[in-house]
């Protein structure tokens, strides 16, 4: 902290704007790091799910998971719990340095599996390929997150803890303080200080994103919190029969400890998991080598009581929900349409699912994109796509 007053001083006494030596300045706007305590309380369960402690019993567990003979969803509880706790999740709050009105507009994403917050604002040439940065280019203030277990949140047991239910809470305790100011009280006293957070007000609309296992949770949030929510965007998601058909053995999982500070339970991909899942479309034209080996630099364990938990989230109905939805799906997903997303989304059916807001529900294919949107060429255009589609329904 002195050191960096010195900085400043010594920048302001050589007539350069302080604002140089703002770590948080991006070229659209300026972004915080925050660890934020968040307390939640939810259902939880004992699964009957393998152990894994070893790269062996990583490939068992994939294989025990995807046999198709194997009771799934709530038949593998044991013993239902409750789990509570204060949890620290680290977040990233950026707001736009233009003034318009969307800065009221927050947008809170949440990640998939197998990565952490960093999949919305990869460093790989974020100009082109960072959803925040495009975000504050279009003027709203974003908010990314680490979920439980991933990053440099907490990372709890990897079977008992980080479930599907809790991690629902925990978006609905960070949207709580969203919506009464405390989010951007903490991120005002937060250091380093940055006059941008100072005086912002709080946001008066909330759009929430997801990717992947990030959408099931954003699906899930606005059927069962409808009134917390002004619009979703569920990117890398949708509810067909296509669904998770490559199976968990697509991943090529291994034990994550011995390359990251896991415990038990956590499994992470190989690199040609990581291809498998989250890259696809023409090798020549959709993603570069630097994409994909990014892509696997940043990778993330994965806790399985998260996969033995979701079932919880998958399929709800939101009756109350009248809110804008936009679908964005990569025409080529491997792992949620079995390799092509065209042709098998059906609105009547997600307007039954989503009743009032029928006639604000819009699936979109990006063309020429695997699962992992934001490392794939073209995806500021993407972007552009749900921007449009927010400003058409005045967010
Ligand atoms: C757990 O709770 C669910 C929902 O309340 C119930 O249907 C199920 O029987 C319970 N399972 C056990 C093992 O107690
Ligand atoms: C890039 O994405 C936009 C928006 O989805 C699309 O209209 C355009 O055809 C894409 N370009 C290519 C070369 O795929």
């Amino acid at each position: 902290m002195a050191a960096v007053l010195t900085t400043t001083l010594l920048l302001l006494s050589h007539g350069i704007s302080a604002t140089t030596n703002d770590h948080s300045e991006r070229a659209h706007g300026f972004c915080k790091q925050l660890d934020i305590p968040v307390s939640a309380t939810s259902d939880s369960a004992i699964y009957d799910i393998p152990r894994v402690n070893n790269d062996i019993d990583a490939i068992s567990w994939a294989i025990w998971s995807d046999t198709w003979s194997r009771v799934k969803g709530p038949q593998t509880v044991v013993k239902n719990t409750t789990t509570s706790g204060t949890f620290n999740i680290h977040a990233q709050l950026c707001v736009p340095k233009a003034s318009d009105q969307k800065k009221n507009i927050l947008q809170i994403a949440t990640h998939g599996v197998h990565y952490d917050s960093r999949y919305w604002d990869p460093e790989l040439n974020r100009e082109e390929q960072s959803y925040v940065e495009a975000s504050l280019r279009a003027g709203y203030s974003i908010l990314t997150y680490d979920r439980l277990g991933v990053g440099q949140s907490d990372i709890p047991d990897a079977y008992e803890v980080v479930q599907a239910p809790l991690e629902l809470e925990i978006l609905r305790q960070l949207t709580l303080m969203a919506r009464n100011g405390d989010l951007y009280n903490f991120a005002a006293k937060a250091n380093p200080a940055t006059a941008a957070f100072d005086k912002i007000e709080k946001p008066s609309k909330l759009v929430h994103v997801g990717h992947s296992f990030g959408s099931f949770l954003t699906s899930a949030f606005i059927a069962k919190h409808s009134s917390l929510s002004d619009g979703a965007i569920i990117t890398g998601f949708l509810l067909t029969e296509y669904l998770g058909k490559p199976g968990m053995s697509s991943f090529n999982a291994e034990y994550a400890a011995p390359s990251f500070d896991r415990p038990s339970g956590y499994i992470v991909c190989q690199k040609s998991g990581i291809q498998t899942i989250f890259f696809a479309g023409d090798p020549n034209t959709a993603f570069t080598k630097e994409m994909l080996d990014y892509g696997d630099k940043i990778k993330q364990p994965v806790p399985i009581g998260e996969f033995a938990s979701a079932y919880h989230i998958i399929g709800l109905t939101g009756p109350d929900f009248a809110g804008p939805i936009q679908y964005m799906l990569p025409e080529f997903d491997f792992y949620i349409c079995y390799g092509d997303c065209k042709g098998i989304y059906d609105i009547e059916h997600l307007e039954k699912t989503y009743p009032k807001a029928a006639g604000k529900i819009e699936v979109a294919i990006q063309p020429n994109t695997g699962h992992a949107f934001t490392l794939h060429n073209n995806a500021t255009a993407g972007y552009q796509v749900t921007f449009d589609f927010l400003a058409k329904h005045g967010l």
